[in-house]
Formats: structure tokens, sequence, C-alpha cells
């Protein structure tokens, strides 16, 4: 397939493209340090996306089947990127003609109140005692608009939302849970590697269209 990624510099980015181009797509990596990718055979195009214009993103867009973004905050200063920048990339995919899209989030967003789901159940049924009554709370107050869900569930593409607990830097083992519309029990942790294994397995299953998925070791 002819893929477009997102913040391939990232940790789950760089698995993203590597993976991807061993599995014999044609990738175009956007990034916003360009000569911090890594060094195999993907186009490369520029674009910070706190500030983007959508009509900047639409190089990296041409003829492109699918999107896949890693998108989110390296520093304090990138605060709210991921909202932002997914909006951005909505955006100019509609422009595009391009309708699949598969993003990370996080584990605890599940349960944070959004446009396209105003009143989400107050515990996700696979948070055990210490995600539910001690860490969700305060990681929900920390990141509650800052993550790539608020644009995705407003719009009508066909969009998956990969929400992963901790991540590790561990390899790629493809051997991982997943549960849609949910967190995993005891899925404290997964690799990034293994993300990416996911999100790239997905491409082209209508199943997990507007879905969004819990996925841990
Ligand atoms: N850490 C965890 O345990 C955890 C758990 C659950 C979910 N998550 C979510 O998963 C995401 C991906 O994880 P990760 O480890 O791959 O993150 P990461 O290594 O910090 O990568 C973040 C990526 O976003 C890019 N980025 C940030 N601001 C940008 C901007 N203004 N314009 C363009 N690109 C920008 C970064 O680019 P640069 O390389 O140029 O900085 C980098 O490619 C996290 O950001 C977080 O939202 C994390």
């Amino acid at each position: 397939m002819k893929l477009t990624i997102f913040a391939a510099t990232g940790g789950i980015g760089r698995q993203l493209l590597e993976q991807a181009i061993a599995a014999g797509h044609d990738v175009t990596a956007v990034a916003r340090n360009p000569q911090n990718l890594s060094p195999i055979p993907a186009r490369a195009v520029a674009a910070d996306l706190a500030s983007a214009d959508p009509a900047v993103l639409q190089p990296a867009l041409a003829g492109a089947d699918a999107v896949l973004s890693a998108l989110g905050p390296r520093t304090k200063a990138d605060a709210g990127v991921a909202a932002r920048g997914t909006k951005v990339i909505t955006q100019a995919m509609r422009a595009a003609g391009i309708r699949r899209v598969i993003v990370v989030s996080a584990a605890p967003i599940g349960t944070v109140p959004s446009p396209g789901r105003p009143h989400p159940p107050r515990h996700d049924p696979g948070d055990g005692f210490i995600l539910r009554y001690l860490a969700d709370p305060i990681v929900k107050r920390a990141l509650r608009d800052h993550y790539a869900d608020l644009a995705l569930r407003a719009s009508d593409l066909d969009w998956t939302i990969v929400r992963p607990p901790r991540l590790t830097s561990k390899p790629v083992t493809g051997r991982y849970r997943t549960a849609f519309g949910q967190n995993l029990r005891r899925g404290l942790f997964v690799a990034r590697a293994d993300v990416a294994h996911y999100m790239l397995s997905i491409l082209d299953q209508p199943g997990t269209f507007r879905q969004t998925i819990g996925i841990a070791n």
C-alpha cells in the first residue's frame, strides 16, 4: 500500500517506518526534523504539526491509501500537539480524498468526554484497581486535551484509535492482546514495536474502522 506516516522520528513512528518498508509498503515519512529520520528508503516531507496549514501536507498525502500517526508531545513545549496536529491531518486527508487513518492515543483516554462521545463510562472495564483509582485520574487530568481522539471522533473518516498503556522499547514480538472499546486487564505495558506491528496489521480491516482499541502485553 501507499502509506503516509506522521511523526516518523518518534519511538512508535520509527517502528512504523521500518516495519512498513520491510513489509514492502511504499512510504512517505512526515517529520518536523526530517534529518532525524531512519536512513531507509522513504520519501520525506517536513512539517511542524503544531502550526501546519492543511495545504502544506498535500505533497505528503498525494496518492496515499492510508495514513498512520504516532504524533505526541516530546516535551512540555509540544503540549496539545496530538489534538491540534491530528485535526490538521484529518482536514488535509479530507481535501486529498483519503479515508483511512490509524493513530496512537493512550489507555486512560477512554473515559475522557469528547464531542463524539460526551458521556463515556466513568471507568474502563479493563482497568484494575491501580489504574482506576490512582494513576488514571491523575493522568487524565494532565492529558485531557492532548490526545488525537478529539479530532478523529468528530470526523467521518475510517479511523482507528489505538490506546496503549506504558510503552517500552523492547523488540517486536507480534504477541500482544487487543480489546475493542476498552483497556486490557493487567495490561500495564506494551512495546512500541508491537504497537506499530498492530497498526500495520489492521490497515485494511474494515472491522477496526471507527473503533478505539486497547493493546497491551
Ligand atoms: N510514553 C508512554 O508510556 C505512552 C503511553 C501511552 C501513550 N503514549 C502516546 O504515544 C505517543 C507516541 O509514543 P512515542 O514513544 O513514539 O513518542 P515520541 O518518541 O515522543 O514521539 C513523538 C513524535 O511526535 C513528533 N512531534 C511532536 N511534536 C511535533 C510537532 N509539533 N510537529 C511534528 N511532529 C511532532 C516527534 O517529533 P520529533 O522527533 O521531532 O520530536 C516524534 O516524532 C506519545 O507521544 C503519547 O502521546 C505514550
